[in-house]
């Protein structure tokens, strides 16, 4: 059973305080147990669309539909885990900022450590861990809530390319798993196609929208389909849509 959510925004645009604008009528409809990915370049306003999608930030015109019940879980670069706290403490962490009671968090925690494939490293801390090992504990952190929305910032932006490759074929293992609505941003665009259903690409600061690019290939996806001529021909679309000149 898919417990992804439908999330629909119409016109959304963003200016910060300072009267940066970030983002521009921004229409994008994810639907339900969907995988998206965000590519565009440095400052477009990516990270500022996937906080307003969490509900983080308040759009400055434009509407952000999105069912009120969603559980929510974010992922972000730096794997952001507390040295103190061995790796079952950290899987834990949102569920007791959430208020879970210390059962249900210690089952959760091992069923989303085992997920990822950390068993047997519980007692271990986040210094002895190597960075992919860091990674998979910040998505089972993530995963631990059961989220319906999963947002991705640039989760493996800071991982080497073999482990990086693994971990994608992780994650889209785990998405197929679990069922959430998944929207990551990347500025690889090997990545977005490999794991998406759709990739959105955006135009420089304001981010405005340009181009979404299906990607038809169907799931499970071998890592064999990374060298095939169709991915090549995709993976170009993306980039030619990320060069292409903005019309005024
Ligand atoms: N709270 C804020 N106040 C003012 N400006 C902000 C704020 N947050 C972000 N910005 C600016 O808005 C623009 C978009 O930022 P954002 O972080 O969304 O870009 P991004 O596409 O995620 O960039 P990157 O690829 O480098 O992560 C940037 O110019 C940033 O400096
Ligand atoms: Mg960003």
């Amino acid at each position: 059973m898919s417990r992804g959510a439908d999330i629909h925004l119409k016109g959304v645009s963003k200016r910060f305080d300072n009267g940066l604008r970030a983002l521009d009528r921004v229409d994008l409809d994810l639907r339900a147990g969907e995988f998206v990915s965000i590519v565009g370049p440095s400052g477009c306003g990516k990270s500022t669309l996937l906080r307003i999608v969490a509900g983080l930030v308040a759009s400055s015109t434009g509407t952000c539909e999105r069912p009120a019940d969603v559980e929510t879980a974010f992922v972000f670069q730096e794997a952001a885990l507390l040295p103190w706290r061995n790796v079952e403490r950290n899987a834990q962490l949102l569920m007791e900022l959430e208020g879970h009671p210390p059962d249900e968090r210690r089952a959760r925690a091992a069923e989303a450590l085992a997920l990822v494939g950390l068993a047997g490293f519980e007692k271990s801390y986040p210094h002895h861990l190597s960075g992919g090992m860091r990674m998979r504990l910040s998505l089972a952190r993530a995963l631990a809530l059961r989220p319906g929305l999963l947002l991705l910032d640039e989760p493996l932006a800071a991982v080497d390319e073999l482990t990086r490759d693994i971990l994608q074929e992780e994650l889209s293992a785990l998405w197929r798993q679990a069922g959430f609505t998944a929207v990551l941003v990347t500025h690889n665009v090997h990545e977005a196609v490999f794991l998406s259903d759709r990739v959105v690409v955006m135009s420089p600061r304001p981010g405005r929208i340009v181009d979404v690019v299906d990607v038809p290939f169907a799931f499970p996806r071998a890592p064999e389909l990374r060298a095939s001529p169709e991915f090549a021909r995709l993976t170009g679309e993306v980039t030619a849509a990320l060069r292409r000149p903005i019309p005024a």
